[in-house]
């Protein structure tokens, strides 16, 4: 086990391999985009250029298309504090939160493993050419068929939470390294999970118990405090609670060696009640107190890794003025990405994406504005009765922090774009 004040010097002499298997705690790094990507997405090198800039010099090429600049600076920058902060919890990126390739190929190429939730993200990972034992199958409630499928390409680890996810284990995969996956205290969380995923503790035992019947090998536990964690002590109730199961489960015949600390980190410490730094402080004791060195620990982060890497320009394409019935006017704005879109993340994620008006001027009178996606339901509403300077058609807006569940639920509805363009840079973050 690693002493706190013995974590690794990273360095920047040596590049990192794409096709690396683990990164060791030894190992020497360099922290850039790695060049395969580079060449493939026409990752532009941007340095400290501010973000403004670049939108503006696109604006300028293409009249009124949305767009995203996607920073994979900022994805190498949360790896490196990730590493510095909480080397004992390997990630495993959970690609639900965003499957951009360009992430993925460059979280690989850093030795990053992967959690998947079905075949299609199984296969696109391995399509990455990702080894099968860098992936976790982290959904507790499998089709049948999805497991089998893991089974033939080698994909060991997944979670389950109930009996009769079990016996289906047993019938078509009973050599599979199995995880139980605890209820957490999710009240202090965003996105809450515990309603539908997460054994009971008072349940774990006869869990175990079956499994021990059934021949199967489970080798751990997991848990998800819930998306958006806002609280330091969810997370340190969920690896106490994990610690009592290890124990129990000895009872059983079971020495588990796996820990998985689940998602739940934040992408924006600014955004967000905790900043990641303070959940690893606050954790990295109490694991080494409760877990001994050959319990490997891992985490599940989404968010952690691309909220802050995507920004969003949106076009003002039409517009409407209303009076409010009190001498005064409020405005409706209609843009090119909605609710059926990036910003399915108002309700999916709960989240309340931040209009900033790109070239705001000198304007000081403010209105009540209303902004809407383009299509031609009127719940695709981004925003409602904020207050904003009078824009003109043809303006822009943008979003910041807007890498995490966007994209990855986008529907083409309506016949509009599902995702916008996107230009991926290089940042100096470091
Ligand atoms: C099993 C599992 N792991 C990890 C995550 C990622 O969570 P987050 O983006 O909050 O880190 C999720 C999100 O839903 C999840 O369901």
């Amino acid at each position: 086990m690693l002493a706190i004040d013995s974590y690794p010097s990273y360095t920047k002499t040596s590049k990192p391999s794409s096709e690396s298997t683990e990164t060791t705690e030894t190992e020497t790094m360099s922290y850039q985009v790695p060049k395969d990507v580079v060449s493939k997405w026409s990752v532009e090198y941007v340095g400290s250029t501010p973000i403004e800039e670049l939108i503006q010099k696109k604006i300028d090429e293409s009249p009124e298309d949305a767009f995203y600049f996607v920073d994979l600076g900022r994805v190498v920058a949360k790896y490196k504090q990730w590493m510095e902060n909480l080397p004992r919890a390997k990630p495993y990126y959970a690609i639900k939160c965003n499957p951009s390739t360009a992430v993925i190929k460059t979280l690989a190429s850093f030795g990053v493993n992967f959690d998947c939730a079905s075949q299609s993200e199984i296969q696109q990972i391995l399509g990455c050419g990702v080894a099968p034992n860098r992936i976790i199958y982290a959904n507790p409630c499998k089709m049948k068929s999805h497991i089998r499928y893991a089974k033939s390409m080698g994909v060991e680890m997944m979670t389950f939470d109930n009996k009769d996810e079990l016996l289906k284990c047993a019938e078509v995969y009973p050599n599979a390294k199995l995880v139980l996956r605890i209820i957490t205290d999710d009240s202090q969380s965003v996105c809450k999970f515990s309603t539908k995923f997460g054994a009971p503790l008072d349940v774990c035992e006869e869990l175990i118990a079956t499994a021990k019947d059934l021949g199967l090998n489970i080798v751990g536990i997991s848990f998800h405090v819930g998306s958006g964690c806002m609280s330091v002590a969810s997370f340190e109730s969920a690896i106490t609670n994990s610690a009592r199961i290890f124990k129990m489960a000895e009872n059983y015949g079971y020495k588990f060696n796996f820990l998985d600390l689940g998602g739940g980190w934040p992408g924006n410490d600014n955004e967000s009640a905790i900043a990641f730094n303070d959940i690893a402080a606050a954790i990295r004791p109490l694991l080494d107190r409760l877990f001994p060195e050959d319990v490997k620990i891992i985490a599940e982060p989404g968010r952690y890794f691309v909220a802050e890497s995507h920004t969003l320009a949106v076009n003002v394409f039409a517009k409407r003025a209303m009076d409010t019935g009190y001498g005064d006017r409020k405005f409706l704005y209609y843009v090119n990405d909605g609710v059926y879109q990036s910003f399915n993340c108002i309700f999916f994620d709960h989240n309340s994406p931040k209009a900033l008006v790109f070239a705001p001027g000198d304007r000081t009178d403010l209105y009540r504005s209303t902004i809407f996606g383009p299509t031609c339901d009127s719940m695709d509403c981004i925003a409602k009765d904020i207050l904003l300077p009078e824009l003109e058609v043809g303006e822009w807006l943008y979003f910041k922090d807007m890498g995490a569940y966007t994209v990855a639920a986008a529907s083409p509805f309506n016949g509009f774009q599902s995702c916008p363009t996107t230009y991926y840079i290089e940042s100096d973050v470091l």
